[in-house]
């Protein structure tokens, strides 16, 4: 059986499936070539990442393909009720990259309370000649450990940016409308694992608390963050999105940065991608990332693996 890995796959996921005796194509078609495609080389399995859509029209024109499996989490791309309702199995890896969108948060995290994504920018510059004077800038720095970290939305990705949280001594609180409480589970090096039990709260109360806040709710209609949740928060507030375009008013943000009441926020989803707006890319203030929450070795092999299984268990 054929399968095309449009948006590519991991060399596990390849190896996984060639041993089940599947043949893997990694070309990648252009959109309008995909049906012809998948067509005259009698695919029977699509795999897509965010770049490539699977809409009805694809649908409708392709019935030999069985399966269409997205690598990572997010299925805005796929007519995924559609593609059920005439008998496909549509498949994703939900899990696979949690892990490593909660370190891409720290890195940003981390490297806001210190100013390391303007130290980067000015330091080849002025490092040389303007030292002391960037040094002086970047004096003010703030350590994690002790600080609040509220997390919006406590689902795979919150839990796991909370494990990370607790790790680094932090305090966690976390709101969300359909969980009650979460219990993590950290596990060390050596096998020791700690337990902790994390009740969720109200928005309200987290967007007051919390020195830090991070996002990791699913798209949705109306904004998660606006003017009136800027306004509960507390002063000097850093914010950090890395879970969907459109969850954060972008607008409203500039404004709360430059009243000061955000100090520094982290983007890696964007409105408009992929041409975020130039009022973003240019301002100071944000640390910025082109959607790269889970471009990991590490979560690119366990998607490759993940959907490799789920396909062979689907198909024999
Ligand atoms: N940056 C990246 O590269 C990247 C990679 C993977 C996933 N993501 C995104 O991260 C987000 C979270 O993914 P996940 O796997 O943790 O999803 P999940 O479904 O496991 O968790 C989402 C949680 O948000 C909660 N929620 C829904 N609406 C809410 C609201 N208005 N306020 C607070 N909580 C709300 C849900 O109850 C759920 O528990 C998704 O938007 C996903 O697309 C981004």
């Amino acid at each position: 059986m054929n399968v095309l890995a449009n948006d590519g796959i991991s060399q596990s996921g390849i190896d996984a499936l060639e041993k089940a005796g599947y043949n893997v194509s990694t070309t990648t078609v252009a959109q309008e070539q995909l049906i012809n495609y998948i067509n005259e080389k009698d695919i029977s399995v699509l795999l897509v990442r965010s770049a490539t859509t699977v809409r009805k029209d694809l649908i409708d024109a392709c019935p030999n393909l069985k399966i269409i499996g997205r690598g990572g989490v997010g299925m805005d791309n796929i007519d995924v009720e559609y593609a059920r309702e005439k008998g496909l199995h549509v498949i994703n890896t939900p899990a696979a990259s949690s892990h490593s969108v909660a370190e891409l948060v720290f890195g940003h995290l981390y490297g806001l309370a210190r100013f390391l994504h303007n130290a980067n920018r000015e330091m080849p510059l002025e490092g040389d000649s303007n030292f002391k004077g960037l040094k002086k800038a970047y004096a003010k720095g703030t350590e994690l450990k002790g600080k609040t970290l509220g997390v919006l939305g406590f689902g795979r990705i919150g839990q796991a940016t909370a494990k990370v949280a607790l790790g680094a001594g932090m305090k966690v609180i976390a709101f969300d409308p359909f969980l009650e409480k979460a219990n993590l589970e950290l596990e060390f090096f050596d096998g020791q694992k700690v337990n902790f039990d994390i009740e969720t709260i109200s928005k309200e109360d987290v967007l007051k608390q919390a020195d830090f806040i991070t996002l990791h709710v699913p798209a949705q209609k109306d904004y998660v963050i606006d003017e009136a949740e800027f306004n509960m928060m507390k002063d000097g507030v850093i914010l950090a999105n890395a879970a969907r375009g459109g969850v954060v008013n972008e607008v409203a943000l500039v404004k709360a940065i430059e009243s000061g009441k955000v100090a520094r926020a982290a983007l890696d989803v964007f409105e408009k991608e992929p041409k975020p707006e130039i009022q973003l890319l240019m301002n100071p203030s944000l640390s910025l990332t082109p959607h790269t929450g889970a471009a990991t070795n590490e979560a690119q092999d366990r998607i490759g693996t993940e959907l490799a299984s789920q396909i062979v268990s689907i198909l024999g």
